[in-house]
C-alpha cells in the first residue's frame, strides 16, 4: 500500500510527526501489508522558524517532494499547489493521500487526489465553526465532504459530519492526533528554561531590556487571523488593552506570526510595542519552547485552533480571541480551559480579569491520549 502524507503550514508539522513515527514503527515490525510512504511538503510555510525547525526538533524525516509552494493570495496557493501536487500523483500513483487540518494545501491535495481517482484520508475531520468568512472553513467542508475516511478528533466533530450526511462506515473517531506530540514532547519541554526561550528568539531588530519573568507572572499572546490582524481598527484597540492593562500586571510573551508583524509596521504600532518593558516580543518559537511558555503562564490569549487544545490539556486559562470555534471541547461549557472572547475590547477586559483569578484546571476529552497516531494508521489499513 502506498500512502503520500501531505504538509504545507506549521500547524500541519505536529500533526503529520506522529502519523509518520506511527508508520516507521508499523514497517519496523514487517507487518503486512507493506507500506510504503511518500512525504510532500507543499511549501505554503518556507520559513525556518515556521518550518524547517519543526522537522528538526520533532523528528519528522526530510520531505521525499517539496513543492516550493510558498506565499500568494489564495488563489494562487490552492492554484499552484493543485498544479505541482497532480504531478507528483501522477507519477507516484499512491493508494491514499493523507492530509491533514483545514490549510488551503489541505483542500487543493484532497481534490486532485479525488479527480485522479485516488482515496483521500482526512485527519482532524468534522470540525465546524460555521463561519464561512474563515478560508479554514471552506477548506474543511470541501476536503470533508471528498475524503473516503474521515478521522474525527472528537464525537462533536463525528456529529457534524453525520448531521450533514456522510455515511457512518466512512468516520472513524480517533482522538486528537496533536495531543500524541504534545506527550511525547512534554518532559522535554518542561526542562527548557524562560531566560534560554527568550534570549534564543528576540524578535529581530529587537532591543530588550525587560526583566525575565517568572512562572505565572506572564501571559502568552499569538495572533495571526487576518480577523484580527489585517484590520486596523481591530489591531489597534487590542494593542492599546495589552499596552495600558495587561503589561500593568503581567508580562506580556509575544511570539509574533510574520503576517501579524507585518500589520503591525504597517499600522505604526511597530515602535509603541517595542518601548513597552513588560512587552517581549519573540519570533515565531519552537514547538517545545511553545509548549514551555504554556506551562508557565498565567493566562494564553490567542487566535489560534491547537493553541486553545494545548491549553485544555495543560489547564492554562485561554481568551481565543475569536467569535466562534471550530473545536467547541475545548471551551468553558465543555469543561475545557477556552472562552471566546472575540475581538470587542469590553469583553476581553471581563474574561481577562476572570482568568486570571483562576487555578490551572487540565482536562482530557476522550481519546485524547497520545495514541491517536496508531489508530489512524490501523483505520486506513482496515479501510474496505
Ligand atoms: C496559515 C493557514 C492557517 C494556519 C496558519 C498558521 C490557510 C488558509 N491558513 O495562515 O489555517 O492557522 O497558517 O500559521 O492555509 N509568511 C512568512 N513566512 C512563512 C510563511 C508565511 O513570512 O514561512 C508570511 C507570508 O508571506 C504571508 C503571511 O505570512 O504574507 C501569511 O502566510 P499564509 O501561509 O498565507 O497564511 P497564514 O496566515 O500563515
Amino acid at each position: 500500500m502506498k500512502i503520500v502524507t501531505v504538509a504545507a503550514a506549521r500547524p500541519n508539522f505536529m500533526k503529520i510527526a506522529p502519523f509518520i513515527a506511527a508508520i516507521a514503527k508499523y514497517k519496523s515490525e514487517n507487518r503486512l501489508p507493506k507500506v510504503e510512504h511518500i512525504l510532500v511538503h507543499t511549501g505554503q510555510h518556507y520559513d525556518i522558524r515556521m518550518s524547517e525547525s519543526f522537522f528538526r526538533e520533532l523528528s519528522i524525516p526530510q520531505p521525499d517532494i517539496n513543492l516550493e509552494i510558498g506565499s500568494g493570495s489564495h488563489a494562487e496557493q490552492l492554484g499552484y499547489t493543485m498544479i505541482a501536487f497532480e504531478k507528483v500523483l501522477l507519477e507516484h500513483k499512491p493508494d491514499w493521500v493523507v492530509v491533514v487540518g483545514d490549510v488551503n494545501a489541505t483542500l487543493s491535495c484532497s481534490v486532485i487526489a479525488k479527480r485522479l481517482n485516488i482515496k483521500v484520508c482526512h485527519i482532524e475531520a468534522g470540525l465546524r465553526s460555521g463561519d464561512m468568512s474563515m478560508p479554514e472553513e471552506i477548506n474543511r467542508l470541501v476536503t470533508d465532504r471528498l475524503s473516503d475516511l474521515l478521522l474525527t478528533p472528537d464525537t462533536i466533530s463525528s456529529a457534524n459530519l453525520r448531521s450533514e450526511g456522510t455515511p457512518d462506515h466512512k468516520i472513524a473517531f480517533v482522538g486528537n492526533i496533536m495531543i500524541d506530540t504534545l506527550e511525547a514532547n512534554r518532559e522535554i519541554a518542561f526542562s527548557l528554561t524562560l531566560e534560554n526561550i527568550i534570549n534564543d528568539n528576540l524578535s529581530q531588530g529587537y532591543n530588550f531590556r525587560g526583566t525575565i519573568p517568572s512562572d505565572n507572572s506572564y501571559a502568552v499572546m499569538t495572533l495571526h487571523r487576518p480577523s484580527n490582524v489585517d484590520h486596523e481598527q481591530v489591531l489597534v484597540p487590542i494593542i492599546e488593552f495589552l499596552l495600558n492593562e495587561v503589561t500593568k500586571d503581567l508580562t506580556l510573551i509575544w511570539p509574533i506570526h510574520p503576517r501579524a508583524k507585518k500589520q503591525l509596521k504597517a499600522f505604526g504600532l511597530w515602535d509603541r510595542v517595542q518601548g513597552n518593558d513588560a512587552m517581549i516580543l519573540l519570533e515565531p518559537v519552537g514547538y517545545r519552547e511553545m509548549l514551555r511558555l504554556n506551562m508557565g503562564a498565567k493566562v494564553m490569549l490567542t487566535d489560534s485552533g491547537g493553541l486553545q487544545e494545548e491549553c485544555c490539556i495543560l489547564g492554562t486559562p485561554c481568551l481565543t480571541l475569536r467569535w466562534n470555534t471550530e473545536r467547541p471541547v475545548t471551551l468553558r461549557e465543555f469543561g475545557g480551559a477556552s472562552v471566546l472572547v472575540g475581538n470587542n475590547i469590553d469583553r476581553i477586559r471581563k474574561e481577562y480579569h476572570i482568568a486570571v483569578s483562576q487555578q490551572r484546571k487540565p482536562i482530557r476529552p476522550e481519546l485524547w491520549d497520545g495514541k491517536t497516531a496508531e489508530r489512524c494508521l490501523q483505520a486506513i489499513l482496515n479501510w474496505v
